[in-house]
């Protein structure tokens, strides 16, 4: 194989048609075409999302290898994500991943969705530093929520993840009775900095091990809006700040207590956190207090590779290359596939 390794990332596991193409660990383009046209449902709506993958796939390729400057005949290996995720979006980007690997001759390479946001990490301008192992992984997203223990690049243990909720999820659907708008994550976010935290109280769940549970939490806000806005109509527009300060504190005290449990019981103490939540300022300034609270080191990659995106599908083709995995274990797509 030459010294240099030309991937084609594709990632099409939800509602972003994303392509990327890397040169070894060094993303040379990473191109993202969202979906507006489920906005106005307040969700992903699935058989919308496939049929805009289709439309997007060829133009945001095309786009992704002229902004490297490279011709497809170039290419190395085209890695796609296998899955989790919707089961018609994944099939889009497998199925053309896997013609175009097989037009050109080299390997396609199946690549888990959630494995993608940890190895993200080792993208040549991810972080400052790329986390050594072993290090903790907290990957959290709109359809996911995990801690995972991380051995090497592909030897990953999950140690707690939700049992029904993600995260994004709680921010998401306690958004939507706030009318925010969606996806609510980040104006949540945006107005919790103007409110106070410790404004309004919710239960937090109790959840034994490492594991998450957010349906209660959307349940008891649920409640606590219903009772407000009967004694008080205008309820909502007169503490929407305070409330989404109170929701964004109760979430991220979930989050820093299984983190505290899981470095206590771990001894690891390095966290690298990864997938679209953890742009939430609230996480972000309280896992990196971490530092000096508990003398953790933590990795916090650039925005462009937290959210999904194809460049780190592309940089786990490229390890996978390096690790001798070429491709010939399993490609079928999987909405539920496990590490
Ligand atoms: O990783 P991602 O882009 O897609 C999935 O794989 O789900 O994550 C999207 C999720 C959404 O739930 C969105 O509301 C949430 O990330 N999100 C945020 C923020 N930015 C995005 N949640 C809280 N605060 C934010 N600043
Ligand atoms: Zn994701």
């Amino acid at each position: 194989m030459s010294e240099k390794v030309y991937v084609l990332g594709i990632e099409s596991s939800c509602d972003d048609t994303a392509a990327a193409v890397l040169c070894n660990n060094l993303v040379l383009s990473n191109v993202v075409a969202g979906q507006k046209i489920h906005e106005s449902y307040g969700g992903v709506v699935p058989e919308l999302a496939s049929r805009a993958h289709q439309q997007h796939i060829v133009p945001v390729v095309d786009t992704a290898l002229k902004q490297a400057g490279i011709d497809k005949g170039d290419l190395n290996a085209i890695a796609f994500t296998q899955g989790p995720g919707l089961l018609g979006s994944l099939l889009v980007g497998a199925s053309f991943a896997k013609g175009l690997a097989n037009g050109l001759g080299i390997p396609a390479l199946g690549i888990h969705h959630m494995q993608g946001h940890i190895l993200a990490h080792f993208i040549a301008d991810a972080n400052e530093q790329s986390p050594t192992f072993p290090f903790l992984a907290l990957t959290i997203s709109g359809g996911h929520t995990q801690i995972v223990r991380v051995d090497d690049y592909f030897d990953m243990t999950i140690l707690g993840e939700t049992m029904d909720d993600a995260i994004g999820e709680a921010f998401d659907k306690s958004g939507k009775l706030l009318q925010l708008g969606y996806p609510a994550g980040p104006e949540m976010d945006r107005r919790a900095k103007l409110g106070n935290p410790k404004a309004f109280a919710f239960t937090k769940p109790t959840v034994d091990g490492l594991n998450f549970s957010f349906s209660g939490l959307k349940t008891a806000i649920l409640y606590f809006i219903q009772k407000e806005t009967k004694a008080n109509p205008d309820f909502i527009h007169q503490n929407i700040n305070d409330i989404c300060a109170s929701i964004q504190h109760t979430i991220v005290e979930i989050v820093m207590d299984k983190l505290l449990k899981a470095t206590a019981e771990t001894g690891i103490k390095k966290i690298a956190i990864g997938g679209g939540v953890s742009a939430n300022s609230g996480i972000r300034e309280a896992i990196k207090s971490g530092e000096g609270r508990f003398g953790w080191t933590t990795y916090i990659p650039k925005f462009e590779y937290t959210t999904d995106n194809a460049a780190m599908i592309g940089i786990c083709g490229y390890l996978k290359l390096q690790s001798g995995l070429t491709g010939s274990e399993d490609q079928e797509v999987s909405a539920r596939l496990k590490f």
